[in-house]
């Protein structure tokens, strides 16, 4: 109990904890023997993703829904995967719902197993972009024995205006964030990569003061008490596409293009990709265009800090 007490308190002050040893080695191993069944009878379907009014696919990234009407149909069974949907999740949650700010809602939550091939990567954004989304807490857990620097795969979390943090997703490792406040991507793996991700939704997400940003909230008397607000609320998702413009659209055109090129999207797509990144970024500048260069500077200084 003192473990999830001082779990919940990094992610109280952090917004984000990297558990090692999360699972056992025993359930870890029996969770990669499943998988690999899975993996040969094609269980693993080819992950979409919406942006701009299409559905793209991307390229390297194969996942199987485990709260999906499918599952119970696999032609080999969940093995132990069935005890991580009846069991673990279901327990784990109850064990974080003593946390009134993530104020979890009880029961299984949504769960995914992925797998990336060479070359799958996910671009940067928030688990929990605004409503209807209820999601408060992501936990992705990895399973990934023989890992080693150089194979890629990482993710990399990116608090508000604060330093990336990267992390290998080595074997039985999790990381849990709020899904809501904290920006995060995964880099392309060059080797195959497995995980699974539980998001844990919560009863007081998306309230009206996580996703209106009046005049009201923008009344600060400097830029350091500004930072500090949108380093804590979900309001900067309102800000975020703009200040980290040209990171979400690199990672936008890494994650659709496969390094190894037999997946290249059309140069017309690309072209709309852009055209909606930049038209997103255009809406928040004409709103807050000073607050946005602001952060912008700031942001780079603390990358070169
Ligand atoms: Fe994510």
């Amino acid at each position: 109990m003192s473990g999830d007490n001082e779990l919940l308190a990094r992610l109280r002050n952090e917004q984000f904890a990297v558990v090692d040893d999360f699972l056992s080695l025993e359930f870890a191993n029996k969770l990669l023997r499943s998988s690999q069944e899975l993996i040969k009878s094609n269980a693993f379907k080819q992950h979409r993703f919406s942006f701009g009014g299409s559905l793209l696919e991307k390229p390297g990234v194969f996942e199987i829904d485990l709260s999906g009407p499918t599952c119970s149909k696999m032609p080999s069974g969940l093995g132990a995967w069935n005890d991580v949907v009846n069991d673990f999740a279901p327990s784990f949650v109850k064990r974080l719902a003593v946390d009134n700010a993530l104020a979890l809602k009880s029961g299984t939550p949504a769960i995914k197993v992925q797998l990336n091939t060479g070359g799958g990567s996910f671009p940067w954004h928030y688990d929990n972009p605004g409503p209807p989304s209820e999601r408060s807490l992501t936990c992705i857990v990895y399973l990934n024995p023989n890992w080693t620097p150089g194979d890629g795969g990482e993710l990399v979390l990116w608090p508000f205006l604060s330093k990336q943090i990267v992390v290998p997703p080595l074997h039985a490792r999790a990381v849990l964030f709020r899904s809501d406040t904290v920006l995060h991507r995964v880099l392309p793996s060059k080797v195959r990569r497995l995980c699974f991700t539980m998001w844990c939704p919560g009863n007081a997400v998306n309230r009206q003061s996580d996703v209106l940003l009046s005049k009201d909230v923008l009344q600060f008397r400097s830029y350091d008490e500004a930072q500090a607000f949108f380093c804590q609320s979900p309001l900067q998702r309102v800000l975020s596409r703009a200040v980290y413009s040209e990171d979400y659209l690199e990672s936008l055109l890494e994650c659709v293009e496969n390094e190894s090129g037999h997946e290249k999207i059309s140069l017309q797509l690309k072209r709309s990709l852009v055209q909606q990144h930049e038209n997103n970024v255009n809406q928040i500048m004409v709103k807050l265009r000073p607050l946005i260069q602001e952060f912008r500077e700031r942001k780079t200084r603390r990358e070169i800090s």
